[in-house]
């Protein structure tokens, strides 16, 4: 898969996501489903995002036991996503057996991407409530090369640092990197951003945008407008 846009469909009910994709006409962004809608409308959203022809990266961000993992990773990998993920602070052993439970009798599965800190965590709280001392870019790079170990296919981190993400775990390893806005957008609650010319030019694989074209006067020209800037 090549870079693209995938569109947070961060929308409370399913009635309000086909709304917004309907749309796009004949066009089928790549849309992320994240938690808020999974719980909301269960696997039959995805059923029907797939049988529309959207390709989906399932937000859900796994963390438990590896046995509880590798089974709801097989349930997953049921509803033919394309991207899914989990926490790297599962450890390695969490993320093997994700795998395992993703791949399917021949071979093939959904790819497997795994979140290294939250953005929302900062130095403080890391060392604070979890009481990780080491500074947060190395804790980032660390979890990232973990994941490679255990033979994921990336990781969700910031545009800015996907290219030390990059050089520490290879070109191919993926980046999908939210906290994307225009230059002339609103920023949001989002802190360390990057436009999608920027994000290219960082090396993302691929960004993650929500609110620039969910709640843009006109999403489908905002959609467009970043796989201008993004893709090319
Ligand atoms: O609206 P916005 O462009 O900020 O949406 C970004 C999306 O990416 C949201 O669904 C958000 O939950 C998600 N995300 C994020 N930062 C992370 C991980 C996920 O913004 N570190």
């Amino acid at each position: 898969m090549g870079k693209d846009v995938i569109i947070a469909c961060d929308f409370a009910s399913a009635e309000q996501t086909f709304a917004f994709l309907d749309r796009f006409g004949a066009a089928r962004p790549f849309v992320k489903i994240g938690m808020e809608l999974f719980y909301a409308e269960g696997p039959a959203i995805v059923r029907e995002l797939k049988r529309r022809g959207h390709r989906i990266f399932l937000d859900l961000k796994l963390h438990d036991i590896p046995n509880t993992v590798r089974k709801a990773m097989a349930v997953l990998s049921g509803l033919d996503v394309d991207i899914c993920n989990l926490h790297a602070s599962g450890t390695i052993r969490m993320m093997e057996a994700a795998l395992e439970g993703l791949t399917r009798a021949d071979g093939t599965r959904p790819l497997l991407i795994a979140v290294t800190q939250l953005t929302s965590t900062d130095q403080a709280s890391m060392e604070d409530d979890l009481w990780i001392r080491e500074p947060i870019d190395r804790v980032v790079l660390h979890y990232a090369m973990n994941a490679r170990k255990a033979g994921l296919d990336g990781v969700v981190c910031s545009p800015l640092e996907a290219e030390k993400v990059h050089a520490a775990c290879g070109a191919e390893f993926l980046t999908v990197t939210p906290g994307v806005r225009f230059a002339d957008g609103d920023a949001g609650d989002q802190k360390r951003i990057m436009t999608p010319a920027q994000a290219r030019l960082a090396g993302s694989d691929y960004i993650v945008v929500g609110r620039p074209i969910t709640a843009a006067q006109d999403p489908v020209s905002a959609y467009e407008r970043c796989l201008r800037d993004f893709v090319g």
